[in-house]
């Protein structure tokens, strides 16, 4: 939770932080000696000749105080920049390991938009509001405290209630012209947001606006929403001045409160014209504090929000909750997979991506599963490494329903190679091996060998410490599922999934992958998914889906003698399959 995230960083960091205030506080109380020093100085240029010792010795007190003001400034500096960024790193690390932890399905209910600008703009939001706090909140606070103690003690109190009471009003109208101004603002990034993705969108459509002669539409849309950016931009323009001419006019109307009733009080006999000047230097001290306040206060709100914001997606249920029913993973996952009358239907969608499945294969067994494109065939793999939920007793491993099965287990014991073959832009042994450090080149040369991709890796200028991505090193979609197949040979758990992972394969490089995947998974169990009749023929068992339903299951021979949709799909890859045979 934030909570948590703030406390620790503020708990590793409590030195750091108590040394930044502090030097923040002696910062604005040494600010405070000099106005009194040159009130002092004052008083005694009426008797130049006798004072002229005491007058130097004061001049030479107050260079050592702007001397030593620069070292203490050098030091809470350092820290006020330096501690929001460690608040910021933290939280963003956080946020990211909270998310790849997250559940499948409720990260689904997300853009991917929002999830960027939780960690850009959020997250920098929460930066802003700490530098604010820790530099000008505290600032503001000191110099309330220390400049208003020394006016009433140095100087006098009416005069100061008489001088402040402006520079209350002056805090009060900024604050409001404050949340005009911030609202504006808001507006103004939003409809230049908007702006920008109207360009995009129109040009990357310019061919289609041009076919149907929508260009004046476009072009006056386009108007409209200019405008919109011009009076925002505007409005926030005029509110900036309007904040500081408030806080002139509110400091001019408290010097001149001051000269009219210091005046007095000097005339009087009460203060001297040392104490009036000092006093004079005071309220100049308050200039930064009073127009620093509303923006310390509206940083403080978006910080507060973003803090809101990220805190609910803090909140969203991590994957890692199962009971920890079984601890060693040795003896559980051997590959007897049961599936019982399992429907399922994705989060938000009412229809069903599968209804009533029903599958046995036991361990050192080979399932194939083909159907047409969306009848469900990845949903059943997915389900299987639970990224999804599912109810009980719907999928047993090895006689135990999934759910009691951790989700880390459960996912080391599978080697899925999923439909979607994506490669990290990192070298080629990095994107095999998964980042673990537990396979040496040899390995991974062994298992390139064995994915039939092992010349063309060995051609590449850094062969398996090529990185993807990089100088124009590129894959083709071939290559990149072998690349991912890979993994599955260097990878020894008992179940291996493959899903569509050889469509991209020509007849006679298919046909040699399948050979040495048939000795890898010889006592393992093993689905191969596939659109082709040619990938899945030898399996031991075979299912047809069909919008969701099993519609058929056998073997081979069996499924031909049936002639159903799987001697339909037979007969349309006749040519095909009579290919492979010759090969
Ligand atoms: N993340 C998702 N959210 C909602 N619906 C989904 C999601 N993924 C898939 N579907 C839907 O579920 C159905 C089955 O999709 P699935 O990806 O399992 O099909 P498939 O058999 O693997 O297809 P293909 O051969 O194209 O890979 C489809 O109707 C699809 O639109
Ligand atoms: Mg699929």
């Amino acid at each position: 939770m934030m909570r948590e995230i703030i406390r620790n960083t503020i708990k590793q960091n409590k030195y750091r932080i108590i040394i930044c205030i502090l030097f923040v506080g002696i910062n604005i109380y040494v600010l405070t000696i000099p106005a009194k020093i040159i009130g002092y100085i004052i008083d005694l240029l009426y008797n130049i000749q006798s004072n002229e010792e005491i007058i130097v010795t004061n001049l030479i007190y107050l260079i050592s105080i702007g001397l030593f003001l620069v070292l203490v400034r050098l030091v809470w500096k350092y820290y006020v920049t330096y501690l929001p960024r460690i608040f910021e790193m933290n939280i963003r690390n956080s946020l990211f390991s909270h998310l790849l932890r997250i559940k499948v399905s409720k990260l689904q209910e997300r853009k991917n938009g929002e999830l960027m600008s939780y960690f850009v703009k959020d997250v920098a939001d929460i930066r802003a509001a700490i530098y604010n706090m820790i530099s000008y909140g505290t600032r503001i606070i000191f110099t309330l405290v220390f400049v208003a103690y020394s006016m009433i003690q140095n100087i006098n109190l009416h005069l100061t209630l008489i001088a402040l009471t402006p520079l209350v009003i002056a805090a009060v109208l900024t604050f409001n012209i404050r949340k005009k101004m911030d609202k504006n603002y808001q507006i103004s990034q939003e409809s230049f947001t908007e702006l920008s993705e109207y360009i995009q969108e129109s040009t990357d459509a310019i061919r289609t606006i041009k076919a149907y002669h929508g260009e004046d539409e476009q072009i006056k849309h386009f108007i409209s929403l200019n405008n919109k950016v011009k009076d925002s931009n505007y409005k926030v323009a005029i509110y900036s001045s309007m904040l500081s001419m408030c806080i002139n006019i509110c400091f001019g109307l408290s010097y001149g409160l001051t000269l009219i009733f210091g005046s007095k009080l000097v005339l009087d006999g009460v203060i001297t014209v040392g104490s009036f000047i000092a006093f004079n230097t005071y309220i100049a001290l308050f200039v930064g504090p009073v127009s620093w306040m509303a923006r310390v206060i509206s940083k403080y709100r978006n910080g507060k929000l973003a803090y809101n914001r990220l805190e609910s997606i803090l909140k969203i249920e991590l994957e890692l909750n199962d009971m920890k029913k079984i601890k060693s993973h040795e003896s559980i996952l051997k590959g007897d997979i049961l599936i019982k009358n399992l429907s399922f239907n994705y989060p938000g969608f009412i229809d069903r991506a599968l209804s009533d499945i029903n599958i046995n294969i036991k361990q050192g067994e080979t399932l194939g599963v083909i159907g047409k494109i969306g009848s469900g065939k990845s949903t059943l793999m997915n389900l299987l490494v639970k990224l999804y939920p599912v109810g009980r007793d719907k999928i047993n491993i090895n006689g135990i329903d999934i759910n009691d099965i951790p989700t880390d287990i459960l996912r080391e014991n599978i080697c899925y190679i999923t439909q979607d073959n994506f490669l990290f832009s990192a070298t080629l042994k990095e994107n095999i091996n998964l980042f673990r450090d537990e396979y040496d080149d040899e390995d991974i040369k062994q298992s390139i060998k064995n994915s039939i991709i092992y010349d063309e890796i060995m051609n590449l200028p850094n062969n398996i410490h090529t990185v993807i991505g990089e100088r124009g090193v590129d894959l083709s979609g071939g290559q990149k599922q072998r690349i991912a197949i890979s993994r599955a040979f260097l990878n020894n758990s008992d179940i291996v999934i493959f899903d569509d992972t050889f469509s991209a394969l020509d007849n006679k490089t298919e046909q040699k992958l399948l050979r040495n995947i048939k000795k890898l998974v010889k006592n393992k169990t093993c689905i191969i998914v596939s659109n082709r009749i040619s990938d899945i023929k030898h399996a031991d068992k075979i299912v047809v889906l069909d919008n969701g339903n099993i519609v058929e299951s056998g073997t081979h021979r069996e499924l031909l003698e049936a002639k159903g949709t799987y001697n339909k799909f037979y007969e349309e890859q006749a040519i095909k399959v009579e290919d492979s045979i010759l090969n």
